[in-house]
């Protein structure tokens, strides 16, 4: 059976009971029926004795997902216990990232967004914005600093992945790499963990170098990992370093910053120099993943929140004098290219 979308009437009425669905993917995900449906097809029936759940309830649970499209139901006879069900492949590792006990929408929800919630219309008329004291972009105090960086190095482990897929041949034997808005260093660290010859410094605004300095102290990896305390819309790019990257950095900027930044790491690569952009590069998925900051970020005006498809990405590099521009497949794609 292939899935149709949903209508925008549907989808609503899904919306509209979104406490609820979260209770039903909850329950489904500690009762462990999410797995055993995935390893599916399972009759209602087996799930029913297994887990101890009575046929006719559990029937309506299963109605619940499948209305949400995870799972996929095929019922031959008129007793309930004969349906066969098989979840969506991948369902329970999303339920794990979504609703599990460090789920990155648990951590977005320390975020003040209830200040611009019931209020979006003022928002939206910029009578109501969130203060600096609650979310500042960059982040200027310590916590704010901590907190942001901290949520960042949650969201790392499909960037870490696309780079350790291609790192054979984007290191040679020894090299030297600048991370440009590189976190508190956490994605430097698995880098170096996997690539010996490699030594990277975070270039980072002067006070998230203590976030730094503990990432490399807890890491073990000492001086192979750097900071270089900068402020990149106002200094231009050191120079020294045979890789540049910046990772989801370009997103937070207007287009004419973003194009300036990669004009910068233009000037400041060597011959021969490399440039790797990764970003959650715009799709109707990344969009979706992507909702609590498109609406928190409506009342902070000084992020732009951008989710730009790849074409501008290349379109830049080339324009700022780039080539060799290659798209990496991975989770999240990792374009790189060369200064001539
Ligand atoms: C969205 S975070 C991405 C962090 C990290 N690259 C990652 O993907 O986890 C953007 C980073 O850019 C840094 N940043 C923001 N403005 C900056 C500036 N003007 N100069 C240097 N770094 C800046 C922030 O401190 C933060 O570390």
């Amino acid at each position: 059976m292939t899935a149709t979308p949903l209508s925008p009437r549907a989808l609503m009425s899904l919306l509209a009971n979104g406490v609820k669905a979260m209770d039903v993917l909850e329950t489904a995900l500690d009762l462990g029926l999410l797995d055993a449906l995935e390893r599916g097809p399972v009759r209602l029936g087996q799930l029913s004795v297994r887990f101890d759940l009575r046929p006719d309830r559990l029937y309506k649970l299963l109605d619940c997902l499948e209305s949400l499209g995870f799972v996929h139901r095929d019922e031959r006879t008129d007793d309930i216990n004969d349906a066969e069900y098989r979840a969506v492949p991948g369902l329970q590792d999303a339920a794990v990232a979504v609703v599990g006990p460090d789920a990155i929408e648990r951590d977005r929800d320390k975020y003040p967004w209830r200040h611009l919630h019931g209020r979006l219309a003022d928002t939206l008329r910029g009578r109501l914005s969130i203060t600096e004291d609650d979310f500042a972009w960059p982040p200027k105090t310590a916590a704010q600093i901590a907190g942001f960086e901290q949520s960042m190095a949650a969201g790392l482990g499909p960037i870490i992945e696309a780079f350790r897929t291609h790192a054979p041949r984007l290191w040679p034997d020894r090299h030297r790499l600048l991370d440009v808005g590189g976190g508190d260093g956490t994605l430097a660290t698995h880098l170096l963990t996997d690539t010996p010859g490699l030594t990277i410094d975070v270039y980072n605004l002067p006070a998230v170098q203590p976030l730094v300095d503990e990432t490399r102290a807890r890491s073990g990896h000492g001086p192979r990992l750097g900071f270089v305390g900068g402020d990149f819309l106002t200094e231009p790019l050191p120079t020294g370093y045979d890789a540049m990257a910046f990772v989801r950095v370009l997103h937070d900027w207007p287009a004419g910053t973003a194009h300036r930044l990669i004009e910068q790491a233009y000037h400041a690569l060597p011959a021969r120099g490399r440039l790797l952009i990764c970003e959650e590069f715009r799709t109707s998925e990344r969009l979706a993943m992507q909702f609590f900051w498109s609406y928190f970020l409506i009342g902070v005006d000084s992020c732009a929140s951008r989710l730009r498809e790849i074409t501008f990405y290349t379109s830049a590099l080339r324009r700022a004098g780039f080539h060799e521009i290659e798209v990496l497949p991975g989770p999240f794609e990792l374009i790189s290219a060369r200064k001539p």
